[in-house]
């Protein structure tokens, strides 16, 4: 069967793609990084797609005019590399409304929190200070309204009262890298459905569940 390409948009570390770069290194995953995108060309993902000779491209931002003339560039490289569906890994980039809509149900993204707490930046601290028991992350198909897309896959992770933000980020971090892979699989295999402002699972998890809790 073919794989689908995919590409990732990163702006930092890039931990979520690697570990989606090692996902592709099964035969039977159904998708390859054809390849890797940053706005930052510092990022470390864009040296470790290097290092791991994954197609990568910096787009910086800064050296374009406008937001729309950065996408712009941003969708020629995508089309040039007949990229089918887009992971944003830690892409701290606004998209528009067009390209959210020319990529509906294509488009998926991971946040650290249980959306829909949580939404946007600093969420393990303002977790922390809110003092939920339960923090985690979600991977969710990517609409217009920030963090607000249906929801694929979560996983929770425990909030420990002698916690530090740096200890509860490294656990859900991990986390993360668990479910990204499997969420994503999930979609490609179109074991989800985007029904209304839900995904609805149709045709079984991979392996185990896409809460990572048991169920009875
Ligand atoms: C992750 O926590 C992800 O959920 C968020 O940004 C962070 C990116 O980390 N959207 P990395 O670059 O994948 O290591």
């Amino acid at each position: 069967m073919s794989r689908t390409r995919i590409a990732v948009l990163v702006s930092g570390r890039g931990s979520n793609m690697a570990a989606l770069l090692r996902a592709t290194l099964d035969p039977d995953y159904p998708a390859d990084i054809a390849l890797v995108v940053s706005n930052v060309p510092s990022a470390g993902g864009i040296l470790h797609a290097q290092e791991q000779g994954v197609p990568f491209k910096v787009i910086d931002h800064k050296t374009f005019d406008s937001r729309e003339d950065h996408e712009d560039a941003v969708t020629q490289a995508l089309k040039e590399a007949e990229i089918e569906f887009v992971c944003l890994a830690g892409y701290m980039r606004i998209l528009s409304e067009r390209f959210i809509k020319n990529w509906r149900g294509r488009l998926i993204n991971i946040h650290p929190s249980l959306l829909p707490a949580f939404v946007g930046v600093d969420t393990h601290a303002r977790a922390m200070e809110r003092g939920v028991r339960v923090h985690g992350c979600t991977v969710h198909f990517v609409t217009g309204e920030l963090d607000a897309g249906p929801i694929i896959a979560q996983r929770a992770v425990a909030v420990q009262p002698d916690d530090t933000e740096e200890a509860l980020a490294a656990r859900v971090l991990a986390q993360e890298q668990a479910l990204y892979p499997l969420a994503l699989q999930m979609v490609i295999e179109k074991r989800v459905r985007w029904s209304g402002d839900n995904a609805v699972v149709i045709n079984g998890a991979i392996g185990e569940d896409l809460s990572g809790l048991q169920s009875d």
